[in-house]
């Protein structure tokens, strides 16, 4: 058996230019590759086709062969190429690319390349039934919808749904059978929208194998979205941080980057801004990065007195870096004194500008302890912060 395969990228993508796209489809490009060699590629994956013929539009054929050419010599398919130019109907394009296979060849795949997600495996199982004997063999998959027929506006019929299935390509065929379907169907008048349909118009016999549902035919506008990058996975990541401050002559009290006018002093070596180090030691959880400590030392006289606020920049830079999404965040200020309510909605709008998160992503709130411990005996004050995040997994 010599199968080669040939990959249609001759259309003019009528549908999509109605709608204002100016590169045909086929050359349009799916992770920096353009679609046509997405089939190529996917092709030349199975070991049992022995090459390849691109059929492009006959006004861009030189320019689609050297794009071509360029591709091939940064991944070369390993594989004989050959290139043919389109006729008007996808059939005409069809019989164009059969005219330039070898005289040993004995079957052929054709190939839409406005399919770019056809498996290898969908390959081989059509193979695999050209091997067991079948002369033309087609994926199928059963439709979900009810399909009807439609006049107008109006509903003619309603097709038995058990009986119907959506097809696709590549399209497997006996070399020597297709040959002679095109023939009938030129002599005929006959025009199809598929290789198989001509098979079937000489009576032949078109076999089926299970087709794939990824395997999308890029038609319309609605079908570009396909083609945008699907989403890396990410997982969710949790950080929590906690931090104390003593009250006593220092810096004048500043929380989540707010002056709390009035409010006790506190001992620090940068600005002593309690919450803002909870929040800094939570990115830096969910990074998995350490804690602040590490990253800034208050033993560096390069943090004496700084705000806190430029240790978020900070981390907020590694966070870009490591592709971190922060989702969420939850403070938590902890003292008896001062009265924090008047200042909650400012550290709320404070924090949610220093994270460029929108308001509703950022909470905060404030409790005493009751009179005891530490923060009860008006000595100091604590926070803790919660950060949820999505990063690339
Ligand atoms: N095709 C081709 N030669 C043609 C018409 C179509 O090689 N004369 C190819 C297309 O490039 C496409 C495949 O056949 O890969 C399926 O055709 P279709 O989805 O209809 O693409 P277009 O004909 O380009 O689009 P439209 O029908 O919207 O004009
Ligand atoms: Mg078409």
């Amino acid at each position: 058996m010599t199968c080669w395969a040939i990959i249609l990228a001759a259309g003019s993508g009528s549908r999509l230019a109605q709608a204002g796209l100016k590169t045909k489809k086929q050359f349009l490009e799916l992770e920096g590759l353009p679609l046509f060699w997405h089939g190529a590629q996917t092709l030349a994956r199975v070991a049992r086709i022995s090459g390849l013929v691109f059929v492009f539009p006959p006004d861009e054929l030189q320019e689609a062969k050297a794009r071509t050419a360029d591709l091939l010599d940064g991944r070369p398919l390993n594989l004989p190429c050959r290139f043919a130019a389109g006729g008007a109907r996808r059939q005409d394009s069809v019989f164009n690319g059969l005219a330039l296979l070898p005289g040993d060849c004995d079957h052929v795949l054709v190939h839409d390349s406005a399919r770019p997600f056809a498996s290898p495996q969908l390959c081989n199982a059509l193979i695999d039934a050209l091997k067991g004997g079948a002369k033309a063999v087609i994926p199928a998959l059963p439709v979900k919808d009810t399909i009807k027929r439609v006049l107008g506006t109006t509903v003619a019929q309603t097709l038995p749904r058990a009986e119907l299935c959506a097809v696709q390509t590549p399209q497997a065929f006996d070399l020597a059978t297709l040959r002679t379907a095109h023939a009938f169907c030129q002599e005929g008048h006959v025009s199809v929208t598929d290789d198989a349909s001509m098979v079937e118009t000489m009576g032949g016999e078109v076999a089926i194998v299970p087709g794939e549902e990824d395997n999308v035919k890029i038609t319309t506008p609605e079908d570009l979205k396909m083609l945008t990058p699907k989403q890396a996975p990410s997982v969710a990541v949790t950080g929590w941080g906690y931090d104390v401050h003593k009250y006593g002559p220092g810096h004048p009290m500043v929380l989540g980057g707010v002056p709390i006018a009035g409010g006790p002093e506190i001992v620090a070596h940068s600005d002593g801004d309690v919450l803002l180090h909870a929040l800094v030691d939570a990115l830096l959880g969910c990074l998995g990065r350490g804690d602040i400590g590490e990253h800034f030392p208050d033993t560096d006289a390069a943090y004496a007195g700084i705000e806190s606020s430029i240790l978020v920049n900070e981390v907020l830079l590694l966070a870009d870096q490591d592709g971190l999404v922060i989702t969420h965040v939850d403070l938590t200020l902890i003292c008896q004194t001062p009265k924090l309510a008047p200042h909650k909605a400012q550290i709320k709008s404070t924090v949610a500008r220093l994270l460029q998160l929108e308001d509703r992503q950022v909470n905060v709130k404030a409790t005493t302890e009751e009179g005891l411990g530490f923060t009860g005996q008006k000595k100091g004050i604590k926070a803790v912060a919660c950060v949820t995040a999505t990063r690339s997994a």
